[in-house]
């Protein structure tokens, strides 16, 4: 089903008719391998937030192709900090797209990870209470979690001091979530960077200048910079534009 406002693809190849899902869809489809999305909004200058939230840069395009990739992917990966500040809910998918995902032999939901070294998460949240499938805690070795939090998720531990990434990931896959989407935030968008594991970046650029004050959507220590080849670039007719970077 194809609303709202009107999206269309810039480049390669310009398509003159608006993008429905299908077209979409297609655009973002699943790969042949285990691969790491994550997807972002920014405003023009840069920032990851505007009054500290993501809301404010998110408008109906985003929110579509937004949901799309959820749709598309076998776990959600997200971080502790992003989970508990944007109180984040129960991943729920409309029927249309459980269809598509039973049509296409996807389990109907996909498994919430959620990254924490700390366990300081709150078993309540909806994210954990309403959840449809178990969701998946990557954490540090010796971790303790609060009360509640076992009852509601399970916990997969990789790493000592810190959580380690690439471990973790790679057990992910071995249980069969292969499509991973990562929803940020900045800090894990960091870490992920460092140990070089970002496969794909979808970016949408707000046309919004947020002005000073919020960071970027990468936050931690420096490290080596990674190239990730431009592969679509589509704009919505609010000016919205959304980038699809990925590695071979
Ligand atoms: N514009 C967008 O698309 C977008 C998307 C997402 C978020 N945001 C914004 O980003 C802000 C939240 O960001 P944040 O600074 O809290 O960062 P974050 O990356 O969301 O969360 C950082 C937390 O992730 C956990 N973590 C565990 N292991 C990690 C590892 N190896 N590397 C990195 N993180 C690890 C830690 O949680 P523990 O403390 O539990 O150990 C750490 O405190 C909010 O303002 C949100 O609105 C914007």
């Amino acid at each position: 089903m194809t609303v709202g406002i009107p999206i269309r693809r810039l480049w390669p190849e310009p398509s003159t008719e608006p993008l429905d899902d299908a077209a979409l869809t297609a655009l973002y489809r699943r790969g042949d391998q285990p691969r790491l999305r994550v997807n972002f909004v920014a405003s023009l200058d840069g920032a990851v937030s505007v009054g500290g939230y993501s809301a404010g840069l998110s408008g109906e395009p985003d929110k579509r192709v937004f949901g799309l990739l959820r749709m598309l992917c076998d776990a959600l990966v997200v971080a502790a900090g992003t989970l508990r500040h944007e109180g984040y809910r129960a991943v729920r998918l409309d029927e249309g797209r459980r269809a598509w995902r039973r049509a296409n032999g996807v389990a109907a939901y996909p498994t919430l990870v959620v990254v924490s070294g700390s366990l300081d998460l709150d078993p309540a949240q909806a994210a954990f209470a309403d959840a449809p499938v178990r969701p998946i805690v990557l954490t540090r070795a010796d971790a303790d979690p609060p009360p509640g939090l076992t009852d509601v998720a399970d916990l997969l531990r990789c790493g000592t001091d810190r959580v380690d990434l690439a471990a973790g990931l790679a057990e992910l896959h071995r249980r069969g979530l292969t499509q991973l989407l990562c929803e940020g935030g900045p800090h894990l968008l960091g870490a992920l960077t460092a140990a070089d594991l970002v496969d794909e970046l979808c970016l949408t650029v707000a046309p919004l200048l947020a002005g000073p004050g919020a960071g970027r959507i990468t936050a931690g220590d420096a490290g080596a910079p990674r190239h990730l080849p431009l592969r679509h670039v589509l704009a919505a007719d609010d000016g919205v534009l959304m980038l699809r970077h990925a590695r071979g």
